[in-house]
Formats: C-alpha cells, sequence, structure tokens
C-alpha cells in the first residue's frame, strides 16, 4: 500500500478527533457504529457524519454496512496517518520519501527529520498473509474479539522496537532505534545491502564466521535472532561489516523450541555460504555447548537481554500472543505453498487441455479440409459430367 503524507499537513484537528474516535471504537468492534464514533469524539451528529464522509473520500475510513448496523473501519491509510502524525508531533519524522523494500508483511520507507537527516520507517502489516490466521485466533484473544492486523502489526512493532533498543544499548550491530509509534518503528538508516544482493566477497570465509560469531553472541546474552538469514543481514557499503535487522520473531533462549531456531539460524547461512559463495566450514556453533559457554562467561551477574526486553514493558503476554499468530503464519504459508503447488498443477492441467483443444482443433480443421475437397472433386466431377452430357448435346443436335 503506498504511504500518502499529504493528509499529514490538511487534516483540520475535527477530522483527527473523530479519525482518533474510529480507532478507540475499534478496539471493541470491527466495524465501529456510527453512533458510537459521534460518543467518544464528542462532536454533532451532522458534524461527524460530514467529516466521515471526507475521511472516507481520503481513504482513512471505509464504511461498512452491515446486516445490523452501519458504521466505519479504519483503514491501513489512517493507521498510517495516525501513527505519522504522532512521530511528527514528536518531531522524530518530517518527511517521507521513496519506499525502499517491500516485506512479506512490511513496508519499508526512506523518511528524514526538519534536518534532512535520512532514517528509515518500517510499518508492519502482519494481515497481509495472515489475515485469516489472525481471525482464527480470535477466541485466545479473549476480550480482544476485534483482534485485528493493526493490534498484530502493533505488538510486532512493540517487539521488534524492545529488542533493538536493548541490542543496540549493548553494542549488538543493529540499526539506531529512533521512536516507535503504533505499527511504525523508525530507525538509523544503513547505507548497506542485503546479503541476498551480493554475488562476491572478499573473503567469504571472514564473513562467516563474523555471522557465526554474531549468532553466539546473541545466544551468550540469552536471545536467538530466529530469522537470521542472507534477507535480514546487510551489508555495509564501505566497511563491509554485517548489521542485523528485523527482530519481531526474536526468542529467548530458555523458549520451548530454542534448539530448533538456534540450529534454523545456524542452518540458513551454511546453506547460503555453501550455495553462493562455494564456502563450507566444519565449524559451527551447537547449541548446548554454545549456552554451557555462555553460562561459565557469565559467572557472577546472570545478566540476560532476554530478561531485559521482557520487563522494558512487551512482556510474556504479548510474546505469547505474537508467538500463537507466527507459528499460524508458518502454517498459513505451508499451506499457501499447497496451495501454489495446486495452482501450479492447475496451470499444468490448464495447458495440457490447452494442448489437446489445439490438437482437436487441428484434426477439425483437416476433417473440413477434406470434407471440402471431396465436395470440391466431386462438383468438378460433376462439371465434367455435365460438361460432357451437353458436348454430346451438341453432337447429337449437330448430326
Ligand atoms: N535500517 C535500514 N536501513 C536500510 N535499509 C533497510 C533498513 N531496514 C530495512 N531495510 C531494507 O528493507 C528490507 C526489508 O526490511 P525487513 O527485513 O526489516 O522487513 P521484512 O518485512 O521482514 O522483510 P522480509 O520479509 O523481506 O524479511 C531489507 O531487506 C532492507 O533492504
Ligand atoms: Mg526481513
Amino acid at each position: 500500500m503506498k504511504l500518502d503524507a499529504t493528509d499529514l499537513r490538511y487534516i483540520t484537528s475535527d477530522e483527527f478527533r473523530v479519525l482518533t474516535a474510529v480507532e478507540m471504537g475499534s478496539k471493541n468492534h470491527e466495524v465501529v457504529p456510527t453512533v458510537l464514533i459521534v460518543q467518544i469524539s464528542g462532536l454533532r451528529n451532522g458534524g461527524v457524519n460530514k467529516i466521515m464522509g471526507s475521511l472516507a473520500k481520503r481513504n482513512l475510513v471505509a464504511k461498512v454496512q452491515n446486516s445490523k448496523y452501519d458504521g466505519y473501519r479504519l483503514t491501513y491509510g489512517g493507521y498510517d496517518y495516525l501513527a505519522m502524525r504522532a512521530l511528527s508531533k514528536r518531531d522524530s519524522m518530517y518527511s517521507v520519501g521513496n519506499q525502499i523494500g517491500v516485506g512479506k508483511e512490511s513496508d519499508i520507507y526512506i523518511v528524514a527529520d526538519a534536518e534532512g537527516n535520512e532514517m528509515v520507517l518500517k510499518l508492519h502489516r502482519l494481515g497481509r498473509i495472515s489475515f485469516r490466521a489472525i481471525k482464527e485466533k480470535r477466541d485466545y484473544l479473549g476480550k480482544r474479539k476485534s483482534a485485528s492486523w493493526m493490534y498484530m502489526s502493533r505488538l510486532a512493532a512493540q517487539k521488534e522496537w524492545a529488542f533493538m533498543k536493548v541490542l543496540h544499548e549493548h553494542g549488538f550491530p543493529v540499526p539506531r532505534p529512533i521512536d516507535q509509534a503504533r505499527h511504525c518503528i523508525l530507525m538509523g538508516f544503513q547505507d548497506a545491502y542485503p546479503l541476498r544482493q551480493i554475488s562476491e566477497v572478499p573473503s567469504p570465509g571472514k564473513l562467516y564466521s563474523e555471522l557465526m560469531d554474531l549468532i553466539v553472541r546473541f545466544a551468550h546474552a540469552g536471545l536467538i535472532h530466529g530469522d537470521f538469514n542472507e534477507f535480514n543481514i546487510l551489508i555495509n557499503r564501505v566497511t563491509g561489516d554485517p548489521v542485523v535487522i528485523d527482530f519481531p520473531q526474536m526468542v529467548s533462549t530458555s523458549h520451548e523450541n530454542a534448539e530448533w531456531y538456534f540450529n534454523r539460524d545456524v542452518e540458513c547461512i551454511r546453506t547460503f555460504f555453501r550455495r553462493r559463495f562455494r564456502y563450507e566450514s566444519q565449524l559451527y556453533p551447537r547449541f548446548k555447548s554454545t549456552l554451557s559457554e555462555g553460562a561459565e562467561k557469565d559467572q557472577g551477574d546472570g545478566f540476560r537481554l532476554d530478561v531485559v526486553v521482557s520487563a522494558s514493558g512487551f512482556g510474556r503476554k504479548e510474546a505469547r500472543i505474537l508467538e500463537e499468530v507466527s507459528v499460524d503464519r508458518f502454517y498459513h504459508f505451508r499451506h499457501s505453498k499447497t496451495f501454489l503447488s495446486s495452482t501450479w498443477k492447475l496451470s499444468k492441467m490448464i495447458r495440457r487441455k490447452r494442448v489437446t483443444t489445439v490438437k482437436r482443433r487441428r484434426r477439425k480443421r483437416k476433417r473440413t479440409w477434406e470434407r471440402m475437397k471431396t465436395k470440391l472433386s466431386s462438383m468438378k466431377s460433376c462439371q465434367s459430367n455435365s460438361s460432357k452430357e451437353t458436348a454430346k448435346a451438341n453432337q447429337l443436335r449437330t448430326q
């Protein structure tokens, strides 16, 4: 979805009030009844209706005609607007530039502050591939019956923010966290390429050991990235140093599936280096030995970043909700792959059908052509017969 920053300048205070009322109403209603919007905003009924019309025209809200009542729903555009307004009110962000990335579940933009310093704005869009999964999880979410992409995206942003802050404070190579609002994160711009786009490096062995060291460093701090792959590792354009991004799926080393996540991170790097740089090493970290090493180093203070993060506001409950949906995301993804394979089968069928149709048409054309040919030849023979007969008649006449 395109990010439109025009409204940041032109929206009136009443319009903002009404939009906020829709957001507040969304906490308990999927479609917020107009009466509730009027009640929350504290404005006159007629005024609210007019404003809703103008907000809907700008795609900040969408009118939904329910079987029970009419109301409005906050759109991606409206949610983006509210987050951007919060960031610009805090002077964290001033202008929006080009989109530099479209992730599976996020949009990335270059933005700038009032001095023109470039930053990166990441807007989480969790519902993009997993909306159905979120809907199915409603019961789990208890009172939050209207659990939606908005809420999940917000949780993902909060989680990413909490991890980025803690990691940055402890000297890990991650972007500088600047601000967070709703489903958005503002971070420092990295002049770097994703590892995925790099075909050659001066020393694959050096980069490989740097990345494995990072996995070990994370684990010693009680953390596992969980999505440590060529898409989420940026390589600085000048220094060639790796920078790690994308933390919504980070887990603690005390997570029940921690070993599986750890091994997957290690395996992603090994596979990538084998395929891309033809580099393979017998040396790679093992979960249990890494943890025991970490415990030895740690003797004394027992300091763990996963504990720091859970104390930073992104608690265990939120982590569980997000994880539930993430698990479903994988499920959903697998199913979408099945879907892809079934579409592939379908396309094969269509192709086969097309071939048979073409063959059938060709055969039909041949048949018609042969029929015409026989008709033509019979006509010719008729003609020649009749010409013979007329010749005979003429001959008789002359005799
Ligand atoms: N701080 C940054 N500086 C420069 N580029 C960035 C930054 N953060 C993200 N990007 C760019 O945006 C892309 C996507 O970012 P990110 O991995 O955070 O999103 P995502 O939704 O997880 O995407 P994907 O599903 O592809 O992993 C990155 O590959 C990178 O090119
Ligand atoms: Mg990513």
